[in-house]
C-alpha cells in the first residue's frame, strides 16, 4: 500500500455546478477551525470515493483561511477519480486531503504577471489573480476556453473588482477572440513572469511562443495536469540499492522504482504517480537517472542528484539511492 500525504479531513460544505461538465466543491474543517495558509498556485491531494489519490489546485484567494475552493472536470479519459468526485462525493460528505503543496507559485518579486488559463487551467490561475489583485500587482489573465458553456469562474470573472484585468478567448464561439500569443511574446521583458496551466497542446503552445521568442526560462512558469508521453518500448530492467539498509531490488521494465519499492514495503511518499507533483523526489547516491517527470526542473534534472521514482528510470545499470 502506498505511503501518502494524506493529514487531514474536511468536509464538502458546498457542491456547485461550475460549467458544463465542472463541478465545484467548498471544503471546510468540521470543527470550523481555519485550515492551514496557502499561497496562490497551491494544490492539495484528495482521496476521492473509489480511493483515488488526485490532485486539485485550490482557486480560492488565499488570504482565505475558513475554506478551501477546488474545482474538478469530468473527464472522458478519467482514470477514475474526477467520476467519483462527481457523481459521488455529496455536500455534508467527509473527504482527506494533504496539506497545500506549492510548486507553481508566483514570483512577487516581478514587476508584471500574465497569467494563461486554458479551460480547468482556471483554477490555480483565478487564486494567482485574487493574490496578485491583493498585492495590487501589475498583471493581465487571459482564459481560453470553448465556449462560456464550458468554462469555471466566468460570471465570477466579470464581476470580480479585477475584471479590467481579464481577457476571455472563446475558441467555438463566432467572433471569439483568439490568443494573439507571437505577438504577446514578440518582446522579451526582463520584469515580466509569465504563468500557464491548462491541457497539454494549450501549455506547450504558450510556452514555445515564449521561448523562441528569447524569454529566459526562469520567468516561464508552468502547470500539467498530466505526466509527459514517453515511449516506454525499449525499457530494459535495472538495480537500484538503498544505501540505508543495503537491500537491492530488481526493477522490471514493466513496474516503476516506485511499485517495486511500495510492493516491498519500503516506505516511499507517493501522490500523482505520474511525475508531476514531486511527492516522491528521492535523492540519488550512485548511478544515472533517466529523468522522466514535468517536475524537476532543467538545472535540477541535469545535476542528476535526485528523481521521481514514480515514473523515472535508470540509464546506468544500478541506482543508489538515499533510502
Ligand atoms: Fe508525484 Fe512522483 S508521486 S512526482
Amino acid at each position: 500500500m502506498s505511503k501518502t500525504s494524506l493529514s487531514m479531513i474536511v468536509q464538502v460544505k458546498q457542491k456547485t455546478q461550475a460549467a458544463a461538465d465542472i463541478a465545484c466543491f467548498e471544503l471546510v474543517d468540521p470543527h470550523g477551525r481555519e485550515l492551514p495558509a496557502f499561497t496562490a498556485g497551491a494544490h492539495i491531494d484528495v482521496q476521492t470515493a473509489d480511493e483515488h489519490l488526485r490532485q486539485y489546485s485550490l482557486s480560492n484567494a488565499s488570504r482565505e483561511r475558513q475554506r478551501y475552493q477546488i474545482a474538478v472536470l469530468r473527464e472522458p479519459q478519467s482514470r477514475g477519480g474526477s467520476l467519483a468526485m462527481h457523481e459521488q462525493v455529496q455536500e455534508g460528505d467527509y473527504l482527506r486531503i494533504s496539506a497545500p503543496r506549492n510548486h507553481f507559485a508566483v514570483d512577487h518579486a516581478a514587476q508584471r504577471s500574465v497569467l494563461f488559463a486554458g479551460g480547468i487551467g482556471i483554477t490555480p490561475i483565478l487564486a494567482m489573480a485574487e493574490e496578485l489583485h491583493a498585492k495590487r500587482a501589475e498583471f493581465e489573465l487571459h482564459y481560453s476556453a470553448s465556449t462560456p458553456d464550458n468554462a469555471a469562474f466566468v460570471d465570477y470573472l466579470k464581476a470580480a473588482p479585477f475584471a479590467d484585468r481579464v481577457a476571455f478567448h472563446f475558441t467555438q464561439v463566432t467572433d471569439g477572440q483568439r490568443i494573439d500569443l507571437a505577438s504577446m511574446a514578440a518582446r522579451p521583458e526582463t520584469a515580466t513572469h509569465i504563468y500557464v496551466c491548462g491541457p497539454e497542446a494549450f501549455n506547450d503552445a504558450v510556452m514555445s511562443a515564449y521561448e523562441s521568442a528569447g524569454w529566459p526560462k526562469q520567468q516561464l512558469h508552468t502547470e500539467y495536469f498530466v505526466g509527459a508521453t514517453v515511449d516506454t518500448s525499449s525499457d530494459g530492467s535495472f538495480e537500484v540499492q538503498l544505501a540505508r539498509s543495503g537491500l537491492s531490488f530488481q526493477i522490471p521494465p514493466d513496474k516503476s522504482v516506485a511499485d517495486v519499492l511500495i510492493d516491498n514495503d519500503i516506505d516511499l511518499l507517493t501522490s500523482c504517480e505520474q511525475g508531476i507533483c514531486g511527492t516522491c523526489v528521492t535523492k540519488i547516491l550512485e548511478g544515472t537517472p533517466d529523468h522522466r517527470d514535468r517536475y524537476l526542473t532543467d538545472g535540477e534534472q541535469a545535476a542528476n542528484d535526485q528523481f521521481t521514482p514514480c515514473c523515472s528510470r535508470a540509464k546506468s545499470k544500478r541506482l543508489v539511492l538515499d533510502l
